[in-house]
């Protein structure tokens, strides 16, 4: 059985992130669909805003994003690292996320991700040597009933067996796959 692991943020790079005016923009059209005094709440919509740009989610920009909603960053580290969809270290082209909730793990989830695991020669939060894939795990992902599951960007790959992840991860590597 794998153990739960949380994300640490990397501390790769501390420099001061200045996000462009159009992501700015971008953030003030959210912070302006909540109620006066309750930015906080836009925080969630932020760091995808901040996640499609930069592809995770760094610590110099979750101080950002502090910043804009005059909040300690300490409030943006906590959502970003209690929802396994934020990437807090860089990642791969394709970010793998293998549920591992109770129903998945009754069928399989624990040797889907062993057999990631051995044939992409990464641990679970680790990214291949190409840069191409980044294994990860996620609480359920809402398709209990396809298990085991995983998601790929926006995309959901149902009921897996090694074999089938073979021809995933094949047809990730040609680009046989539209994100
Ligand atoms: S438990 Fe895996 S999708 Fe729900």
């Amino acid at each position: 059985m794998h153990n739960m692991k949380i994300e640490s943020p990397s501390t790769q790079d501390s420099t001061p992130i200045v996000f462009s005016a159009e992501m700015i923009a971008e953030i003030n059209s959210v912070i302006a669909m909540f109620p006066e005094g309750k930015s906080k709440s836009a925080i969630i919509r932020i760091l995808h805003i901040v996640q499609t740009h930069y592809r995770w989610t760094s610590v110099p920009a979750m101080n950002a994003v502090a910043e804009i909603l005059n909040i300690q960053p300490i409030e943006v580290y906590e959502v970003a690292s209690f929802y396994t969809m934020f990437h807090l270290n860089p990642v791969g082209n394709y970010v793998f996320e293998v549920c591992r909730t109770g129903p998945c793990m009754i069928v399989g989830s624990d040797d889907i991700i062993a057999y990631i695991e051995e044939k992409l020669n990464v641990k679970v939060g680790g990214t291949t040597a190409d840069g191409m894939f980044t294994l990860k795990t996620a609480e359920c992902l809402g398709a209990c009933g396809y298990a085991p599951v995983l998601q790929c960007q926006y995309k959901f790959h149902e009921h897996l067996t090694k074999e089938k992840v073979d021809e995933i991860i094949e047809a990730y590597r040609t680009a046989s796959f539209v994100n």
